[in-house]
């Protein structure tokens, strides 16, 4: 038999530089057990539509199951010559079950058969990432309850705007997060679709059964057009998008966190273990995980565009341009695997300065709008109040006092209509209690979304 599976027809060996070149083995190796599956499901639809018998299918089947133990315990010997991992195994089945193992790649390709393997790969990747974001999710619900009284600044521009409990702060990640194992379930179903037996574009003259091998390999569905099938990389890019916007999520949290623990903030503290020092400045507590994951954020984005950059000008159907499809996404499954990961042990052990949070929400006139609140129930127009309490705040400001600081007579040379509950009326629990409308900051609010969340989260309890 020639060396290659493809050489029949070449007159000279290939190049040892291109072997190099176009080799993918380092990356698709990972493949390795889905192939293995697919190829023993493979043979059983080729077993029932009598394409092989079923001693040769057993044979097959035994003599796959050994190398996927040698791949397992790495005594599996890779090569560059051998191209792929879909050549290295059916190589190795060669040598141990002898010429029968030629019969494999019957009504099938690599084209189709490589794109079945990521599916798999895919799907059980997108299947963990969708438990870690949920115990992600569990982590946060648990800090909002902890924390469910602290009160801090929220903002707008970065500017203190109004109070905030710190709780309703982090359910607004719970939010996202929620949102992004939404669109990754949603993603599985384009990926959960199973393409094998298109063969290299067209159909195969087998007369196999593509629902069965489906069914074996637990596909709900089987791909409708076979040109499609094989050129199809939609799932990957999907997934590259959700796992994108799911780093924008993370990387808004770390920038807050970096924020927050910085001595000019001070509003967190990273606990040490999830913290590094210094060489050269022995003071310093650096937030390394977030900077980490602000910064992998990129890595994932450059991924997504790498995919729609490689598939955007391929004429139908297979190119071999998609081989390079799999180190985006491999890095990208790695990437946000670890961020969700890092993030689920971190945020319990977060040290929350109460206090600090407490004087900042009631520094810097975050009260200004309540006044103008306060004014407008009284029955001054909405504009008018707003003015009256410009001109308080300007007061305040050359006293270097707060609204809530000023005497009642100070409050009163701005409006006769201010009178002694303004005070209470300011205070920053009644600030916050008093946004009640659905989804505002209030702590029946807060607390009540955190129970939405629990059932959710819990159901059982
Ligand atoms: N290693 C190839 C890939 O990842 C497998 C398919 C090869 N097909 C071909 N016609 N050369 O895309």
């Amino acid at each position: 038999m020639s060396e290659k599976p493809w050489d029949g027809r070449f007159s000279e060996k290939t190049h040892r530089i291109v072997e190099t070149f176009t080799a993918s083995i380092d990356v698709d190796k990972r493949l390795y057990s889905y192939d293995i599956e697919g190829s023993i499901a493979h043979l059983k639809t080729l077993e029932k539509a009598k394409i092989i018998s079923e001693d040769e299918a057993a044979t097959l089947i035994q003599g796959l199951a050994v190398i996927k133990r040698e791949i397992d315990h790495d005594r599996f010997e890779f090569a560059d010559s051998l191209e792929d991992i879909h050549m290295h195994i059916e190589a190795r089945l060669l040598q141990e079950v002898g010429k029968v193992a030629q019969k494999l790649h019957t009504a099938r390709s690599r084209n189709d058969q490589v794109v079945l393997d990521v599916r798999m790969y895919l799907r059980d990747h997108v299947g963990q990432l969708l438990t870690h974001l949920q115990e992600l999710k569990k982590v946060l619900v648990a800090l909002a309850k902890d924390t469910i009284d602290v009160v801090m600044p929220g903002y707008t521009h970065l500017q203190p705007a109004q109070p905030v409990l710190f709780s309703h702060h982090i359910m607004s990640y719970y939010e996202m997060f929620k949102r992004d194992g939404e669109r990754m379930t949603d993603c599985l179903k384009r990926i959960n679709v199973m393409p094998l037996g298109c063969a290299a574009l067209a159909g195969t003259t087998y007369p196999i059964d593509r629902h069965f091998t489906a069914e074996l390999l637990g596909f709900p569905e089987v791909s409708a057009n076979s040109m499609d099938s094989v050129a199809d990389r939609d799932f990957i890019i999907e997934f590259l998008a959700t796992a994108g916007i799911c780093m924008v999520h993370f990387s808004r949290l770390s920038e807050e966190l970096i924020l927050w623990s910085s001595s000019e903030f001070g509003f967190v503290e990273i606990p040490d273990a999830f913290a590094t020092g210094s060489s050269i400045m022995p003071q310093k507590k650096n937030p390394d995980v977030p900077e980490l994951v602000r910064g992998k954020a990129g890595s994932v984005f450059g991924d997504l565009i790498s995919m729609l950059t490689l598939m955007k000008s391929l004429p139908m159907a297979y190119n071999r341009d998609m081989q390079e499809d799999k180190l985006p996404l491999f890095r990208t499954v790695d990437t946000l695997t670890a961020c969700v990961e890092v993030y689920t042990a971190m945020l319990p052990r977060l040290i929350i300065k109460e206090n600090v949070m407490q004087a900042a929400a009631t520094r810097g006139f975050l009260n200004a709008t309540d006044m103008a609140d306060y004014l407008v129930v009284q029955g001054m127009p909405f504009r008018k109040a707003h003015a009256c309490v410009g001109k308080t705040v300007g007061f305040a400001l050359e006293k270097g006092r707060e609204l809530h600081e000023l005497t009642l007579a100070e409050l009163q040379t701005f409006s006769a209509l201010v009178k002694e509950d303004i005070f209470e009326f300011l205070s920053i629990e009644q600030v916050i209690n008093r946004r009640r409308s659905f989804g505002g900051t209030a702590t029946d609010n807060v607390a009540a979304a955190i129970e939405t969340a629990e059932q959710d989260l819990w159901p059982e309890d």
